[in-house]
């Protein structure tokens, strides 16, 4: 009798897993990997391209980055564009995700002056990845802002979003013949609140100390800036080229640590906080910033003896505009936190943002850990944070737009850590699938090793390897990457399967 319950028991595990080899993806669900400019390309004033805020931060105030590194030369994928498409042909990605350089195509910020050296390189490479069937997901903004521009203010100026339709005009002329996905911004969150304050989480850029209130600005300008450039497609290039566009939000997930009313509430507070800020606008029924985060605001602007809101809200008209601005939500998602209602940071004699959510919150303990601090294994954590946006925004059309494992600098390429990271994924992705969710590709962080921001190259997420001490830079492929090919392949997560060598070769139709 125990000999059958045992035997049953082992049929019943390997049942389990042959169902769960099965559960595949759909032939036209997206992979990809992505990448941002400043991050990888380097070439940082070759061939007329202008300065950015990274640029001058990081020359004038070397010690916010941790190694004291910078982005000049980066991966240098300015010169080794035909590199990356060879290793997105060894990868057999479907797609592959990188930002165009604001001040590397309009020098001034402005559109008065094209540099045509610039338009030529985003060519070379579109062109080189079409050739191979790679479709390209253009990121119009990843946090570069011109120097010229951050100088007249940045995203808090009034003019911000005509900058942006002026600047996303030039980007659909010259590339929407050939790219048919595009995405405004990429995280407003990191724009609003940590690169363009230096407060919070980390001091980025801390070349504008200001206090976070302007962060309810800077929402509402990018926010603003993103209808206007989402509408420009849609009235003018729409028919002719035939593409979609969207923004990218960073949704990490965030769970009452308890079942009490108040963590609850906190964590609630901290999802509002973190991204229903910028996401609520545009894909909410009612649009305009959430009702948890004004009304939080009220009562801590009443604390604080200020007789009125510090909230830059929207018009009716402007949430009439804004509303529904969007084909797709992009989602960069990596990790997840158990939130308290414990309050993190004292109140603040001035308004702050980080009044309004920025509670005690960290990751359980079993979660395996990553080499930037902030990032843990969290189970599922992908499917939580879908199944909950698909709810509250009437279940629009997502990409994950970023997903990805940091490891330590001087790592071999044996990255299991990673791959668990990866297969953990995908079986999360699965779960939205499963689910109805309506999720349509999946672009891992990164394609190659790069400029990590304040953890320069000390915290490294690429599938390939990139030797810094090389001038060549040159790439090899890790232990992961010989795992995502053969998932993006067959299209199912094999648990047993080992690379055999770690050669890459280049399958054929790629
Ligand atoms: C910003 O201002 C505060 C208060 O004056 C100061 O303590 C802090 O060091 C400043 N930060 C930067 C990066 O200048
Ligand atoms: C990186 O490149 C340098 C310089 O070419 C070389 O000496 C070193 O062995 C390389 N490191 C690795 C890990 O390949």
């Amino acid at each position: 009798m125990k000999l059958v319950v045992a035997l049953s028991l082992v049929v019943a595990i390997c049942h389990g897993s042959a169902v769960r080899q099965q559960r595949k993806f759909p032939h036209d669900f997206v992979f990809g990997a992505a990448t941002s400019s400043y991050q990888i390309e380097g070439a940082w004033n070759e061939d007329g391209k202008g300065e950015n805020i990274f640029d001058y931060e990081n020359h004038n105030n070397p010690t916010v980055i941790v190694d004291q590194s910078n982005g000049d030369v980066a991966a240098d994928s300015y010169h080794n564009y035909k590199r990356d498409v060879e290793m997105m042909r060894e990868l057999g990605l479907d797609a592959y995700r990188f930002s165009i350089s604001w001040a590397r195509i309009l020098p001034t910020g402005f559109a008065n002056e094209v540099n045509p050296a610039g338009i030529a390189y985003y060519n070379n490479l579109i062109n080189e990845m079409l050739k191979y069937n790679i479709a390209p997901l253009v990121t119009i903004y990843h946090w570069d802002l011109p120097k010229t521009l951050y100088d007249l203010g940045g995203l808090l100026s009034p003019e911000f979003s005509d900058w942006f339709e002026d600047y996303a005009r030039v980007v659909f002329e010259n590339f929407g013949d050939r790219v048919k996905s595009f995405i405004t911004f990429n995280e407003p969150r990191e724009i609003c609140i940590v690169t363009l304050m230096g407060t919070g989480s980390g001091a980025e850029t801390a070349i504008l100390n200001t206090t976070a209130v302007t962060t309810y600005t800077c929402a509402k300008n990018l926010v603003l800036a993103h209808a206007k450039a989402y509408k420009l497609y849609d009235q003018e290039f729409r028919e002719k080229q035939g593409g979609q566009c969207g923004i990218t939000i960073s949704v990490n997930w965030f769970e009452a640590a308890t079942e009490s009313p108040e963590d609850k509430e906190a964590a609630e507070l901290r999802r509002q906080g973190e991204w229903g800020l910028y996401a609520h606008p545009i894909f909410s029924a009612e649009g305009g910033f959430p009702t948890e985060i004004t009304q939080k605001l009220l009562e801590d602007n009443a604390k604080q003896s200020y007789d009125r809101l510090c909230l830059p809200d929207f018009t009716e008209e402007e949430k009439v505009f804004v509303r529904g601005t969007a084909d797709f939500f992009g989602v960069n998602h990596y990790t997840a936190y158990l939130v308290t209602a414990a309050k993190r940071v004292t109140d603040s004699p001035m308004p702050s943002i980080m009044d309004e959510f920025d509670n005690v919150m960290f990751p359980d303990d079993s979660w395996p850990a990553a080499a930037s601090p902030w990032l843990t294994l969290a189970p599922n954590s992908i499917y939580n944070a879908l199944s909950y946006l698909r709810n509250l925004y009437n279940d629009p059309i997502f990409y994950i737009t970023e997903n990805g494992w940091s490891t330590a600098k001087d790592r071999d390429l044996f990255d299991d850590d990673r791959v668990q990271y990866y297969r953990a994924s995908m079986e999360s992705l699965l779960n939205c699938l499963d689910d109805g969710i309506r999720l349509k590709g999946y672009m891992a962080w990164s394609l190659m090793d790069n400029f990590e921001w304040s953890a320069g190259y000390t915290q490294l997420f690429g599938l390939y390897h990139v030797n810094f001490s090389d001038p060549a830079r040159t790439r090899t492929p890790k232990k992961s990457a010989f795992v995502y090919k053969h998932i993006i392949k067959n299209r199912y997560v094999d648990y047993e399967y080992e690379p055999e060598t770690m050669t890459m070769t280049i399958d054929e139709g790629h």
